[in-house]
């Protein structure tokens, strides 16, 4: 992969476009459109707007899914070779570390992005305590993009329609847990179970 040598948003959705599956592409401009929409639907101003020609929500958008499509291997073999630490929950399931390598790989292509971007990016599998303004916006626009065919408009209007950024997520997070209990997927990760004990205490102090 050529290092750092992507500067603009022409660029970055070239390169996308080139490497990613078709249906991937069109989900990943999808969340960033709609990550900046859900920044703005909350007016949300505590997060770091722009880096270099890039704003926050739409470059968050683009990249958060750069490694999707690799193998559990492939997942595996680059995070050992660029010494990047899995949780034991990524180890027993490799694809939930396609945040992590996405973010990693993003600076690679791009240059040392903002440390916050880099955490909304890795957080956006699984969800984690502590998530900012971008990092939640990025998880509920990864869920109700446009493109995601298990959603209604209504849905999504429904999900807007929460008082606040933390109960839509919290809203949205209620209901992929339990999808996946439903379908025999799998149980929620830890982290994902942290993101719902944060959020939960989050509406509880009124915020
Ligand atoms: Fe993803
Ligand atoms: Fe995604």
């Amino acid at each position: 992969m050529s290092e750092n040598t992507i500067s603009t948003v022409d660029e970055l959705k070239d390169y996308l476009k080139k490497n990613l599956s078709e249906h991937r592409y069109i989900h990943t401009l999808g969340v960033a459109q709609t990550t900046e929409k859900v920044l703005r639907h909350y007016g949300c101003t505590d997060y770091v707007k722009t880096w270099n020609n890039f704003s926050a929500g739409e470059f968050c958008g683009l990249v958060h899914d750069l490694a999707r499509e690799k193998r559990d291997q492939e997942i595996l073999d680059y995070c050992k070779t660029n010494s990047l630490e899995l949780k034991p929950e990524e180890v027993l399931s490799p694809v939930l570390a396609h945040g992590l390598v996405s973010a990693h790989m993003a600076a690679r292509l791009c240059g040392e992005y903002p440390l916050s971007w880099y955490r909304a990016i890795c957080l956006h599998t699984t969800g984690d305590r502590e998530m900012d303004d971008l990092a939640l916006s990025l998880f509920v626009a990864d869920f109700i993009e446009p493109s995601r065919k298990f959603l209604t408009d209504d849905d999504r209007k429904r999900y807007l329609s929460s008082s606040s950024l933390t109960e839509c997520t919290y809203a949205i997070l209620c209901d992929m847990i339990e999808h996946w209990k439903r379908k025999g997927y799998h149980d929620a990760s830890g982290s994902s179970l942290s993101l719902k004990a944060d959020l939960e205490e989050r509406i509880r102090r009124g915020n």
